[in-house]
């Protein structure tokens, strides 16, 4: 390691995962994940439990990925962390860790936008995107496409105006009696089961706009009435419940997707959140890109997920532009880019 090299420590906290990540010179060497199982009884993420995980597994995550990577904290350059968006506590907790961290040893902080990483985890590993792509960004709290012009350069050109859409799949898999996350769930048994059976409605909002609450309302009644009718209604049918109900979402993720890329005029492709982990989705939008001859870009799945190694890969890029920030930086629930 000489003076010239750049390595950076990430911390990612905004939401139920606590990851820390070494990056030397562009090159990620670790993404030290730690998943807070505790929401599980819960049905959901509870934002004061999510932030005392954070405190608890932090700590030993960052030494984790220090002492893996092979280097010391001496010869770090910076301290990354998601400044935002993302649950409060949890923000604050990996947000004061930096300061304090980067103070102790006289360098500098660099905050990160969690979306905007998600995008930028597409350039840890090989094959890269080319400018300009689009990326569908899709989480249990996001749900956007994204104009990628550069590095640092991105406009959302169209989201949610409601749910994410993996929170569509986690509240209709909590209709199914599925536990929390549900999204993996349905994914799994909808390989078994029959997309056509069911038919739910493809909400259709102006422009490059989603909204994903009516799916759910759809959902809960349809499942009212058959129970009525036969109580095991839902185990006898649990596959084609899923096959159906993850078809509808991908298919309206997959028209605005399809309106964007139009509109742009772009050749190129990407997915990114947790949700890209779909193989409905993967599979789909695989399919379309080979018709539409555009270049499809999935991240590895470790990736797909919160994870710090996103979020040093957009330190990065911000250390190139000597964009750091000031020491009375604060977290932000809502984080515009
Ligand atoms: O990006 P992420 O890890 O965390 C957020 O920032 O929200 O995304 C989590 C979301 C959850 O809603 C989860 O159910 C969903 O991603 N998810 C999936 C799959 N794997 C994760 N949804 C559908 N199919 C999957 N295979
Ligand atoms: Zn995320």
């Amino acid at each position: 390691m000489g003076t010239n090299d750049i390595s950076i420590l990430a911390i990612e906290s905004s939401c139920d995962e606590t990851s820390a990540s070494i990056l030397v010179n562009g090159k990620v060497l670790n993404n030290i994940v730690a998943t807070q199982s505790v929401h599980e009884k819960y049905g959901g993420v509870v934002p004061e439990l999510a932030s005392r995980a954070h405190q608890e597994n932090l700590i030993p995550v960052i030494h984790e990925a220090i002492t893996s990577s092979g280097i010391s904290k001496e010869q770090l350059s910076a301290v990354a962390f998601t400044r935002g968006p993302g649950l409060m506590g949890s923000l604050l907790v990996g947000v004061s860790f930096a300061k304090s961290f980067a103070k102790a040893l006289d360098i500098p902080i660099i905050e990160v936008n969690h979306m905007q990483a998600h995008v930028l985890a597409h350039f840890i590993d090989d094959p890269k995107p080319e400018f300009p792509f689009l990326c569908l960004t899709v989480s249990g709290g996001h749900t956007q496409l994204v104009l990628v012009k550069s590095h640092l350069e991105m406009e959302v050109v169209g989201e949610t105006q409601d749910d994410a859409v993996g929170e569509a799949f986690d509240k209709t898999a909590k209709l199914l009696g599925l536990p929390y996350p549900g999204g993996p769930l349905i994914d799994r048994y909808a390989k078994e089961g029959n997309p056509k059976a069911f038919n739910f409605p493809v909400t259709r909002m102006p422009g490059l706009n989603y909204s994903f609450s009516g799916i759910k309302t759809a959902v809960l009644y349809f499942l009212r009435d058959q129970l009525q009718e036969d109580p095991q209604f839902i185990e006898k049918n649990l596959p084609d419940l899923c096959a159906s109900i993850q078809a509808t979402l991908i298919e309206m993720l997959l028209i605005k997707l399809k309106e964007a890329m139009k509109q742009y005029q772009l050749k190129s492709v990407a997915i990114a959140g947790g949700v890209s982990a779909n193989s409905g989705l993967r599979l789909a939008l695989s399919e379309l890109s080979r018709r539409k001859g555009w270049n499809l870009f999935v991240p590895k799945f470790e990736y797909c997920t919160d994870n710090a190694g996103m979020i040093a890969m957009a330190a990065y890029y911000k250390y190139l532009k000597g964009e750091f920030s000031s020491m009375d930086v604060t977290p932000l629930a809502k984080m515009k880019f």
